[in-house]
């Protein structure tokens, strides 16, 4: 089952225009555009009157008009119109999103109550542009969520998958720890590689040759978020006493993961970084980097989803490496449960009151 009661990254905020698009989320068909304020709008992708998707309509003078016969409504979801006639049915109204714009990123709530703003995600490097510089994509992948979920949590696969790039044979040689936040639902893994070779991916855009300190901090913000506090120092040069570190270079490395279906799962990502801020060679060179590193893991998790197809007993075998993957499974399963048991008393309370 998925889990609803929470955030989950939409679209890129260059996705949406005007234009309406169409996006499976937890597997409900979901239409967003812009209106003329610019603000983003999402609504059931479905026509009640005849089931079209409401995608491919037009929006005029901010109401999104059904493409096959012209069932008109507002960003509200009310429908204002129908065809032939003044008065319009009662049950015309499409199911409205709340959704949220931050940066690069728009948000979304899947939940069935009102949106929770208390849960939405903070990621102020994605907004201050003056002391950050960010560069984003999305890519979809042919695998259930669980496999990345996997694959995000154990970078030890840095240095095989992506070698050519960000892996090195420190990142998986160097042990982990793990803390779980259990009342937040946050999973965090911290590997502290010292003295290890600078990959190219850092090389080319901090200027540091040689030996570098390089932190990996993972914060895994179930189920849909998931940061990465990286941090490429000159080595013996770890953060000041009163905190400061600007020694240090800092990137911050943001995955947006959004199941579309149970086979299929959006994978939203950003990069912010707090050095050479404005340099548009250094955005296309990381844009460039990170789309080929994502792509390397979009092949990976492909290859192990059609192989499972074929499996008749899949097995695992688990390692030190894996404790922050494990722990994020307990944590979703926990996650699900509980909503489960949420919808249940809800059903029951419907059922009495039917009575
Ligand atoms: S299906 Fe949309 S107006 Fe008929
Ligand atoms: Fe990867």
């Amino acid at each position: 089952m998925f889990i609803r009661d929470s955030w989950y990254v939409a679209a890129l905020s260059s996705e949406l225009d005007e234009k309406p698009i169409s996006r499976m989320i937890l597997g409900e068909n979901v239409v967003m555009f812009r209106d003329s304020q610019g603000a983003v709008v999402a609504m059931a992708d479905k026509c009640p009157h005849r089931g079209y998707p409401l995608s491919l309509g037009t929006v005029v003078d901010d109401q999104l008009v059904c493409g096959y016969h012209g069932f008109t409504f507002d960003c509200s979801g009310t429908c204002v119109a129908v065809p032939g006639q003044d008065r319009i049915p009662s049950r015309a109204d499409v199911r409205i999103y709340h959704l949220v714009e931050q940066g690069c990123w728009v948000w979304i709530w899947m939940g069935r109550g009102e949106a929770d703003l208390a849960k939405l995600p903070s990621t102020p490097w994605l907004t201050d542009k003056e002391n950050w510089s960010m560069v984003s994509g999305v890519a979809k992948i042919d695998a259930p969520y669980g496999l990345l979920v996997d694959n995000l949590m154990d970078l030890s696969h840095e240095t095989y998958l992506h070698n050519g790039s960000i892996g090195t044979p420190e990142v998986a040689s160097t042990p982990i720890e793990v803390e779980v936040d259990d009342e937040a639902h946050v999973i965090r893994v911290y590997r502290h590689m010292t003295s290890v070779e600078c990959p190219s991916f850092y090389s080319r855009t901090t200027g540091l040759e040689g030996k570098i300190d390089r932190w990996q901090d993972i914060e895994y913000s179930a189920p849909g978020f998931y940061l990465l506090h990286a941090r490429i120092a000159p080595v013996g040069q770890p953060p000041l006493p009163d905190g400061s570190d600007d020694h240090a270079f800092h990137m911050k490395i943001f995955y947006g993961l959004t199941p579309s279906t149970k086979d299929i799962v959006f994978d939203f990502w950003a990069l912010s970084r707090d050095f050479c801020v404005g340099d548009t060679e250094i955005d296309t060179f990381l844009q460039t980097m990170q789309t080929g590193v994502v792509q390397e893991d979009v092949d990976a998790l492909n290859i192990l989803q059609a192989r499972s197809l074929t499996e008749i007993e899949p097995t695992e075998v688990s390692i030190k490496i894996d404790r922050g993957g494990l722990a994020a499974r307990r944590v979703l399963n926990s996650l699900a449960e509980k909503e489960l048991d949420g919808y249940s008393v809800e059903q029951g309370e419907r059922s009495t009151l039917n009575v």
